[in-house]
């Protein structure tokens, strides 16, 4: 009996959601507490089971036709596009919350089926691969997300679709808080499509400064300067209430993680619902703002070392 295996876990963008879409960088993290694990085994029967799904590939189209069509090339990839299997994949990646959860289940799942045949890839083929369904999924995918569940450090996604770990000699902690609100990437990414396209000047400006934003990031990350970097999250958190995708939930959760001792904050990922990240300099003051996001409503919170 055949047996393949794949991993992945959960990201952060700490700047430049959305603009990445149009070509400008983003600077986003890993999150390794949270992961997604995917294991593919032959059988005589197709059967596909997660948390909230168990059935065939006829059915999985109906529900998440992304991955549906992920696992179709996968399969004509290895030239058996009728091999029965059965794949399990569990994952405490929270969904719908701007944590990367589609694009750590595409990348789980390919890296599964990649171990399943034996087969030698590199990071580019996983990347291809998941992108099948991410684009899918989103509508149009920057791609910035498949390669953070990849990473095992914050990467700079740059325009020409590359990544590069940056390396943080400070010690820094994220709080991430999940306003228990679900942020639908696709209707928020379309949201923002239909604005630019209703005034492209406008939400073009906002789309280059998002970038400058996170190309600053990258110097102050290199220098290791955690107060201007911080500035600079909650400077994107502004174009991202203008872009029209952040909610006074999230907003109160942002002020709360500032008051109590935040060097920056910002929702990550696509917004309307969803989570925040917020920047802090200690494991002291991150227990502190992930205990204040709790009490005020946030349904989940994790700390992460960058
Ligand atoms: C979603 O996690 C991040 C977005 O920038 C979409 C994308 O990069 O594909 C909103």
């Amino acid at each position: 009996m055949n047996f393949g295996f794949g991993q992945s876990h959960a990201k952060a963008h700490l700047l430049g959601e959305h603009s990445v879409v149009y070509g400008y960088p983003a600077i986003i993290a890993p999150l390794l507490s949270l992961n997604c694990k995917a294991e593919v085994i032959s059988s005589d029967q197709t059967l596909i089971e997660t948390d909230n799904f168990s059935g065939t590939m006829y059915q999985l189209n109906y529900r998440f036709s992304g991955i549906y069509s992920l696992l179709t090339e996968l399969l004509k990839f290895f030239q058996q596009p009728d091999l029965p299997f059965k794949l399990h994949i569990k994952s405490n990646v929270p969904s719908k919350k701007g944590l990367g959860s589609s694009a750590a289940y595409s990348v789980a799942i390919t890296k599964a089926f990649f171990d399943f045949f034996d087969y030698q890839y590199s990071d580019e083929e996983v990347y291809n691969f998941s992108q099948i369904a991410e684009n899918k999924n989103h509508g149009k995918s920057s791609g910035g997300d498949t390669y953070a569940v990849m990473a095992d450090g914050p990467i700079f996604f740059d325009s020409s679709k590359d990544a590069t770990i940056l390396k943080l000699d400070t010690e820094a902690y994220i709080v991430i808080a999940d306003s228990g609100t679900a942020g639908l990437t696709s209707q928020a990414v379309k949201l923002v499509a239909d604005n630019y396209h209703r005034d492209p000047k406008k939400y073009g400006s906002y789309f280059k400064e998002m970038g400058a934003i996170a190309e600053s990031g990258r110097e102050e990350i290199i220098a290791g300067d955690l107060v201007d970097f911080g500035d600079l999250m909650t400077r994107n958190q502004k174009l991202l209430a203008q872009l029209g995708v952040s909610t006074p939930y999230l907003e109160r959760l942002i002020k709360i993680a500032i008051k109590n001792g935040a060097l920056g904050a910002k929702l990550t990922g696509g917004g309307l619902g969803g989570s925040i990240v917020a920047l802090a300099s200690d494991k002291e003051t991150a227990n502190q703002i992930k205990s204040a996001l709790s009490q005020s409503g946030a349904t989940g919170s994790w700390i992460s070392k960058i």
